[in-house]
C-alpha cells in the first residue's frame, strides 16, 4: 500500500521515479491490465506482457505488490505464478534473455550445438548472465516451435532449424 500511495503522489509532483515502480511504468501496467479486462485467470500472460517492459526483464517486487493491489490478487498468488513459469522471473535477468529449448522434439534435433554455441561465444552457462548483464541463458520447456526445431527465443522472438554454429551466431550478431 505504500509502494501504491508513492505511486499516486509521483501524479502530482515532477518527481519522475520512485524506485523502479515509475510514474510512467505504473501507467503501461495500468494499460495491460486493462487490456486484459483485469482478469485473473489471465494473470500469466499480464505478468509476461509487464515482464516485457521491464529493464532486465523480471518482475521486481514493487511491480508484484502493484498488480497484487490492482487486480485484488493475494500477493503469494503472484509469486506461485512466477515461481511456477520458467518464462517469469523475480530476480533481474539481462537485457536479452535466451530461451533454449530443452524438450524432447528440440533435444532429438539437436539443441546441443545450440547451447555449446551459446556458451563458447557469450562465455554462459544456463541461468548466467554476461557480466556486462546484456545476455541471460536458460532453459525452458517447448514453446511450440517444434517444426523449426532446435529452437530457442530472445525476449519473446522465436528462432529456429538453428542446427550449425553459424545459423547461431547469425541471430546473436542481431543482439549485439
Ligand atoms: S520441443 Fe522445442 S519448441 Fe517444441
Amino acid at each position: 500500500m505504500q509502494r501504491l500511495e508513492g505511486v499516486r503522489q509521483m501524479n502530482s509532483t515532477k518527481t519522475e521515479s520512485f524506485g523502479i515502480l515509475t510514474r510512467e511504468l505504473a501507467q503501461e501496467i495500468d494499460k495491460t491490465i486493462n487490456h486484459y479486462r483485469s482478469n485473473s485467470t489471465k494473470l500469466v500472460g499480464i505478468l509476461l506482457d509487464i515482464q516485457d517492459i521491464i529493464p532486465k526483464q523480471y518482475i521486481p517486487r514493487e511491480v508484484a505488490a502493484y498488480v497484487s493491489e490492482k487486480m485484488n490478487i493475494p500477493l503469494s498468488k503472484i509469486y506461485d505464478v512466477i515461481s511456477f513459469y520458467a518464462a517469469l522471473s523475480d530476480v533481474p535477468r539481462a537485457d536479452y534473455v535466451i530461451q533454449l529449448c530443452d524438450s524432447v522434439v528440440c533435444k532429438v534435433t539437436g539443441n546441443t550445438t545450440l547451447r555449446d554455441t551459446i556458451s563458447q561465444l557469450l562465455g554462459i552457462k544456463e541461468q548466467e548472465s554476461t557480466p556486462d548483464g546484456k545476455y541471460w541463458l536458460e532453459y525452458t520447456p517447448c514453446f511450440g516451435a517444434c517444426d523449426i526445431s532446435p529452437a530457442m527465443r530472445i525476449n519473446g522472438k522465436v528462432f529456429g532449424h538453428l542446427t550449425t554454429q553459424d545459423s547461431v551466431k547469425a541471430v546473436l550478431d542481431q543482439y549485439r
